[in-house]
């Protein structure tokens, strides 16, 4: 696949996602630097370096794609559509659109969700989470890493766009597995606290 690249649509602490001009897709790609606050000292590091000592990898993208791919097939509707991985570009995923035609917002945009539809999804995105041993760090992290697709006025959906640390339960009886689900419900109550609106 042939792809040109457009403007910039979004920026997290490790990658840049650029839109994919004429198509309804977004390229991820690895930023040259990573800026780290140590002692109050502000501090660059080359990315390809800081991401191989905190993941073990030495591409993101690759390691996204491979944890997508192993996701179970239930999580599919909050997965976006069309992805693939482009060597020396990187990972390409579908970009979720509205009722109304525009792209769909992050979740950090959003105050609290106003849609039962959407909190019956998340519901069920948990205890897909819970049955398949997955307890992802920063999905339900400061509305970051899902966007709210609006397939209607009464149904909203969570699309996940950020899978870098979904943990899956490999090590079972390890701490960092069992740590790593002390962190899932803490998030999960203070993503409830943020974004859900009081009864
Ligand atoms: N499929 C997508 N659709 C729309 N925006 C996206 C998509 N994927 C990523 N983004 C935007 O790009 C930002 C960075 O992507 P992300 O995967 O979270 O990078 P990082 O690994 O640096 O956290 C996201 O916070 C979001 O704003
Ligand atoms: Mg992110």
């Amino acid at each position: 696949m042939s792809i040109s690249i457009g403007e910039i649509i979004g920026e997290g602490n490790f990658r840049t996602t650029y839109a994919v001009k004429d198509k309804d897709l977004c390229l991820k790609k690895h930023k040259k630097y990573v800026t780290k606050i140590i002692y109050g000292l502000k501090i660059d590091f080359r990315s390809n370096f800081f991401i191989f000592l905190k993941f073990g990898v030495s591409d993101l993208n690759v390691m996204e794609y491979k944890a997508i791919k192993k996701m179970p097939a239930e999580l599919t509707p909050y997965i976006p559509s069309d992805i693939e991985f482009i060597k020396g570009e990187g990972l390409v995923m579908g970009r979720a659109k509205d009722v109304d035609g525009t792209y769909s917002e992050m979740m950090a945009n959003f105050g609290p969700i106003h849609n039962k539809a959407f909190w019956e999804h998340i519901e069920r995105m948990i205890k897909i989470f819970e049955d398949n041993n997955i307890y992802p760090s920063d999905i339900l992290y400061k509305g970051n890493n899902l966007i709210v697709k609006k397939v209607s006025d009464e149904e909203w959906i969570p699309i996940i766009i950020d899978f870098k640390r979904m943990n899956m339960g490999y090590d079972l009886f390890s701490r960092f597995e069992f740590g790593s689900k002390k962190t899932f419900y803490r998030r999960l109550k203070r993503f409830k606290e943020a974004f859900k609106p009081k009864l």
